[in-house]
């Protein structure tokens, strides 16, 4: 078998880099793979048994018992807690906020880290999260850094809500969006930070096809360079 290729995608919540890096993966035929929703089942499991995410003690006392399975159901990347599917529930925004939450704490980086390079040994991939080419993956064949401007996504971001039926508004959204991008910039453990190998893919200007055409053009340059 060939050596994976691998892509990390890096940048700030709400940068759309979900969605173009499932678009790039289905056109590459390559695994697409979502490192924050990882993240949001560790912050789901406390909100439901009650942990604060900010006790570091606590929440380390847990990571032994959750049972985080991954698995591609007709192509989509399904999320478990043991045997339920839990994909749906982590998308609630105070799941997010659990999911920055917990995503400071080392243990928890340590922990998931193993679960998310063992998918780009067996793969070639399109990850993405906050680390993946500065600790996950610092030899992956592309490296993404996927920007916009807070307003801009945060109004992104509140659509992609609405169609998934949640309720909340443009305010809250953004609120969010600022809490997070501050505390995921500012922690100690593998703070969200571009690689020095990234290239910068800014979007706040342009629109999701353009965005994912300019991806693919990337990805293609670059399978080219190193075939
Ligand atoms: O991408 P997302 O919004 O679903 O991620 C949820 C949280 O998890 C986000 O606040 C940052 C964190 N995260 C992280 O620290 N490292 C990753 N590789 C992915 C997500």
């Amino acid at each position: 078998m060939n050596t994976p290729f691998s892509v990390a995608i890096d940048g700030p919540s709400g940068a759309g880099k979900s969605t173009l890096a499932r678009r790039a993966a289905a056109r590459f035929g390559f695994l697409y793979v979502d490192t924050g929703a990882i993240y949001r089942c560790v912050g789901l499991s406390c909100l439901r048994r009650g942990i604060d995410t900010k006790d570091a003690p606590r929440v380390e006392a847990l990571l032994p018992e959750l049972q985080i399975h991954l698995a591609y159901r007709e192509g989509e990347q399904r999320m478990f807690l043991g045997e339920e599917d839990v994909s749906s529930e982590i998308r609630q925004p105070e799941v997010s906020i659990a999911a920055s939450d917990v995503s400071a704490l080392p243990a928890v980086r340590a922990y998931l880290l193993e679960m998310q390079r063992s998918l780009a040994r067996e793969n070639s991939v399109i990850m993405d999260g906050r680390d993946i080419g500065t600790v996950v993956l610092p030899d992956a064949s592309l490296k993404v850094f996927l920007t916009a401007s807070a307003e801009a996504r945060a109004a992104r971001r509140l659509l992609e809500l609405e169609q998934k039926g949640v309720k909340t508004s443009f305010e809250e959204v953004l609120r969010d969006i600022e809490y997070r991008d501050q505390q995921d910039s500012s922690r100690a453990a593998s703070p969200l930070r571009q690689a020095e190998d990234a290239v910068l893919l800014d979007t706040s200007e342009i629109g999701l096809e353009e965005s994912v055409d300019a991806l693919c053009a990337l990805i293609a340059a670059r399978m080219e360079q190193i075939k």
